[in-house]
């Protein structure tokens, strides 16, 4: 694709490290484990991974707690396995993005131990540190304060309280994590997705965030405070322009923030000037309803609302969030992956998710996540969609000799790579037709995305350049409809056997069946 950077025509597929591949029969997944599967990856056609974090940490929010930002922990292999990964990588066109987590470190952090030392100690400053507490809460529930007894302060976590949050009003904090990014950048690692982007700086006041008034009884509107001063805040764009003018002194590489946040905030992440993330997530189809309706709408406001010149991008399951299958039903996974897989921009793959994976079950006695412990019960658990990759039909699905660290899925000896790979109709082979079509048909990446619109259960686009048309059709509904199209050839179909088929000016749609068909010009 002409004049296109790789980040913006490549999908991007998303490796859990711990469930992906285990190599040495620990039970838990590593960096050799990948190296193993790296032409997989190529056979699906997917241009880059993005490795969920691999640095040293105690574990305690499974590698979001950082312990050495420049060092591989063991668990996953050393720095020569990363450096063997990122050539057998490249060596394939296969990008390699890193995880980057600058809000916090760990508490075993060495800068943390020193500052948590004295209240004189140099680095007492690279945390939030008070003599009070406020109301900010932890995002993991409770209060995000935790008294230190040492030097009688409370310091700040946004996530676990093993997770302090760094102090980026700090300029020296700010030098140590730019050369933390500087450190992968000159291995030659192709870009980073940034953890909480938009939490990295706090208010400097402290002021107490305002209760919100949607929170009722029933807490159906989210929480009882607005987190209006730890989080979002004017100043963090200055530290993301910052952090792509590092990434920007390197040649070709990408910036891609976490952002959860409403769409018109979620835009001013691409910066002014665009200078900030290459690719802000957009997890709007993580949280939309599954319906043509809500669908089509929040695909015309994402796109409406794009700034000049910034690139869309698109998710549809992350290491946070339930598997798709599990979310829209097993008969809608198919319109899930051909949705997703049409849409103009860079696309982000969830591991497992080419396959149909669905959440696995985890008994109270097996669960990992530290979220889920802290809060049982309340639906924040989220080991169910980090159980291991199942590739074949053996006991322990082929992903490690030894017993996993999560249950695998129920369904793993018929959802698995080796029974797909055998299935014309399969998920998988779904999945390797779509992102070959991308690849044959530069509209369905760069094209302009026109004429979004849902009647019923039926949701319509289309995808043009100067030379060529293409309609996507998806059926959200289990019964069949009949469309109004314009005579055209078949390209893609959830059916693979729709292929070639020539259409006229109506279509006959199955149940949970999409199609994209090329009109001629
Ligand atoms: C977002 C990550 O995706 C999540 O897994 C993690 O627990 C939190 N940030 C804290 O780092």
């Amino acid at each position: 694709m002409h004049n296109l950077a790789w980040w913006q025509s490549a999908v991007i597929y998303e490796v859990y490290p711990r469930s992906f591949q285990d190599s040495n029969g620990d039970g838990i997944g590593d960096l050799d484990g990948i190296i193993q599967r790296l032409d997989y990856l190529v056979g699906i056609g997917v241009g880059a991974i993005w490795i969920a974090p691999i640095y040293r940490s105690p574990m305690a929010d499974f590698g979001y707690d950082v312990a050495d930002y420049c060092d591989v922990d063991p668990i996953f292999g050393n720095l020569q396995d990363f450096d063997r990964l990122l050539i057998e990588a490249h060596r394939r066109d296969l990008k390699v993005i890193l995880d980057f987590v600058p809000n916090h470190s760990s508490d075993r952090h060495p800068w943390f131990l020193e500052s948590r030392s004295s209240r004189e100690n140099a680095k007492r400053d690279w945390y939030l540190w008070r003599d009070q507490s406020n109301n900010w809460m932890s995002n993991f529930g409770g209060s995000g304060w935790e008294w230190d007894e040492l030097t009688s302060q409370y310091y700040y976590h946004s996530f676990l309280k093993e997770q302090p949050d760094l102090n980026w009003r700090n300029p020296a904090v700010r030098a140590a994590m730019y050369d933390a990014l500087r450190f992968w950048l000159d291995k030659g690692v192709d870009g980073f997705r940034v953890d909480v982007m938009w939490l990295i700086i706090k208010d400097d006041q402290y002021r107490d965030n305002p209760s919100n008034p949607d929170f009722g009884p029933d807490q159906s509107s989210g929480n009882s405070l607005l987190p209006v001063y730890n989080s979002n805040r004017p100043e963090v764009h200055e530290v993301v322009a910052e952090m792509r003018a590092v990434i920007d002194s390197y040649p070709g590489r990408v910036l891609i923030g976490e952002i959860y946040l409403p769409v018109k905030d979620l835009m001013t992440y691409y910066g002014q000037d665009l200078n900030g993330a290459n690719l802000p997530f957009n997890f709007l189809l993580l949280q939309c309803p599954w319906n043509a309706r809500a669908i089509a709408q929040v695909i015309s406001e994402y796109m409406t609302m794009l700034p000049p010149g910034a690139w869309p991008n698109w998710v549809l399951g992350n290491h946070d969030n339930a598997r798709i299958a599990t979310r829209v039903g097993l008969s809608q996974t198919a319109i899930a992956a051909m949705l997703l897989l049409t849409l103009p921009g860079t696309l982000t793959i969830y591991y497992g998710e080419e396959i149909g994976m669905t959440n696995a079950f985890v008994r109270p006695e097996d669960v990992q996540d530290p979220a889920e412990k802290r809060q049982p019960g309340i639906g924040m658990g989220r080991d169910p969609e980090r159980s291991p990759m199942t590739w074949d039909c053996s006991d322990t699905a082929g992903f490690t000799r030894g017993q996993p660290w999560l249950p695998l899925g129920a369904d793993h000896r018929a959802v698995n790579v080796e029974v797909e790979n055998c299935d014309e109709e399969s998920m998988l082979n779904l999945y390797r037709r779509l992102i070959a079509l991308r690849r044959a048909h530069p509209a369905l990446v760069s094209g302009q995305l026109r004429s979004v619109t849902s009647l019923g259960d039926l949701l319509n686009y289309e995808l043009a350049t100067d030379h060529v048309r293409l309609m996507v059709f998806l059926n959200f509904g289990h019964s069949p409809v009949q469309v109004a199209a314009e005579s055209g050839i078949v390209l893609a179909g959830t059916d693979s056997r729709r292929r070639a088929e020539r259409v006229g000016n109506f279509v006959e749609l199955k149940g949970s069946e999409g199609i994209v068909i090329k009109i001629p010009s």
